[in-house]
This record gives C-alpha cells, sequence and structure tokens, in this order.
C-alpha cells in the first residue's frame, strides 16, 4: 500500500504521446477500451486519460483500475459517461480485451524481479493492436521515461521532459522505469545511451541562445548516429525522444 500520490495534469506528456502514437488503433477498434491502471488516491489521471484520448479517438472509453478498495469508493463519484472505476491489479478485472493499458508510477514499489512477469501479465491481456505503457515521472511531471509494449513484449522506451527543468539528459536517470533504474552503471546499454546523450547534449550547447529546444533537438539528431532512435523531430520538438527497446535493453 502507498500514499497514491498523484496530481492533476502529472502525465499530461504520457497522456499526449499515447494519443499521438497509438490514437490510430483507438480509432480503429470496435470496442476502444483504455484502462488507467494504479491511478491513485484521487481519479484526477484517469479523467484526463478519457479526455485526451478523445481529441484523437472520440469513441474511447476508460476504466481505472485501483489495488486499494478506498481509493476506487474515492473515485466512484467521478464516473460519467465513458469513465468507471475498477478494484483489482494486474488481472485487470474489466471485460472485454483493453486497446491501452496505462501504469504510471506503479511498479516502482515492486521488485525489479517482478517486472517481467507484471508485463506479461498485463500484455495477455490486450487485444490485437494493443499497447502497455509502464513508466514513471516525478511529482509534477517534468521528467517521464516509459516502456511501451505490444502483445510480443517490450517495444520502446520514450524520454520526455520540460526542457527548461533539465541541466543535462541524464537527469532523467532518476526516472527511469523499474526495469532500467538499477542498470543505470557502467557495462549497461541505459548507461551508456545517458553519457552519449550527456555528451551530445554538451556538444549542443551553441543551440542553447535559440532556446532548450532546438538544443535538445539537434543532441537527439547527433545521437541518431549511434542509437536506433525510433521517432522523428516532430516528437523531438515536443522534448521526447523514442529509442528501442532492445538497445537499452539490461545487458545480464
Ligand atoms: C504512486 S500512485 C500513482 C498514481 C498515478 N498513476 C500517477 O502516476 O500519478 C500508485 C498507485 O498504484 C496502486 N497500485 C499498486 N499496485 C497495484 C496493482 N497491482 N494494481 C492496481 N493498482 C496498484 C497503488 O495503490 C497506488 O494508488
Amino acid at each position: 500500500m502507498t500514499r497514491g500520490t498523484t496530481n492533476p495534469n502529472r502525465l499530461r506528456r504520457m497522456d499526449r504521446w499515447i494519443a499521438a502514437t497509438h490514437g490510430a488503433a483507438l480509432r480503429r477498434a470496435s470496442d476502444p477500451l483504455a484502462v488507467d491502471l494504479g491511478y491513485g488516491a484521487a481519479p484526477w489521471t484517469a479523467v484526463e486519460l478519457l479526455t485526451r484520448l478523445r481529441t484523437a479517438a472520440p469513441r474511447t472509453r476508460v476504466a481505472g483500475v485501483e489495488i486499494d478498495p478506498v481509493r476506487v469508493a474515492a473515485a466512484r463519484p467521478y464516473e460519467r459517461e465513458g469513465l468507471v472505476f475498477r478494484h483489482g491489479g494486474f488481472e485487470v478485472p474489466v471485460p472485454g480485451r483493453p486497446v491501452l493499458i496505462r501504469a504510471a508510477n506503479v511498479l516502482r514499489q515492486y521488485d525489479e524481479a517482478e517486472v517481467a512477469p507484471v508485463w506479461r501479465q498485463l500484455c495477455a491481456r490486450l487485444g490485437p493492436g494493443g499497447l502497455l505503457v509502464e513508466g514513471t515521472c516525478d511529482e509534477i511531471g517534468r521528467r517521464h521515461v516509459w516502456v511501451a509494449l505490444g502483445l510480443e513484449g517490450p517495444r520502446t522506451v520514450t524520454f520526455a521532459a520540460r526542457l527548461g527543468s533539465l541541466e543535462r539528459p541524464s537527469d532523467l536517470a532518476e526516472r527511469l522505469p523499474k526495469a532500467l533504474i538499477h542498470r543505470n552503471v557502467p557495462g549497461e546499454p541505459v548507461h551508456a545511451f545517458l553519457r552519449d546523450f550527456d555528451r551530445a547534449w554538451a556538444a549542443a550547447a551553441p543551440y542553447a541562445s535559440y532556446g532548450a529546444r532546438q538544443r535538445w533537438m539537434r543532441a537527439v539528431r547527433d545521437l541518431t548516429a549511434d542509437w536506433p532512435v525510433t521517432d522523428a523531430p516532430a516528437r523531438w520538438r515536443q522534448g521526447e525522444v523514442t529509442v528501442a527497446w532492445a538497445a537499452l535493453a539490461p545487458a545480464g
């Protein structure tokens, strides 16, 4: 049991990314159900997920799922058309197969060894073309890192930040998801990635006079020489970069 810390707008970067990258799948689905797993002590993130996903896929429904029954009772008054709250855990007790499961700041309280089995359990609940987004952020959502997984397993890792708050890209290390946070040590791919990102950021210092966004975009462009960046400048402009999971996966 945790305090269930959450905040309005905390997950906006993640919501926007999901709407942009997974909106088409939600639009195509006959039953576009999204699950906000472990929404916390207040229902805000589930309410906001519904609003943001509906801008991309107007038929989307959201189910908030929480292991703490007191939090479910507290959220129920906020139910509305397209939004329900259910008591449960990784079994995801909703009818049918969700097109999206989002678990933000949930697995951080579990052991690293539990991550892979939980990922498998959650991915097994997804419908065709479904996505699991699992990650971590700071309390006001300025720094995020999340993993996106399809039914076959992990695909990508996304780093997202309010760039003005960043001294260097490796500041994001403190928000690595559970699968990677203990791997930010020499010899591990994620450590090498953040080291190279810091170098590219330092080399891009002259662009800082045009703003942190230009500097970030330049640094990410340099990174593409050595790392399989899977997204494009339109996302970098948002203070994001997405990298293939295989390049960052733990070494041993
Ligand atoms: C730190 S809060 C995160 C709230 C919100 N997702 C956010 O990012 O702001 C974590 C929540 O996950 C819930 N939780 C932990 N394990 C869970 C599980 N197996 N299934 C559902 N919820 C879980 C906790 O009860 C807690 O309310």
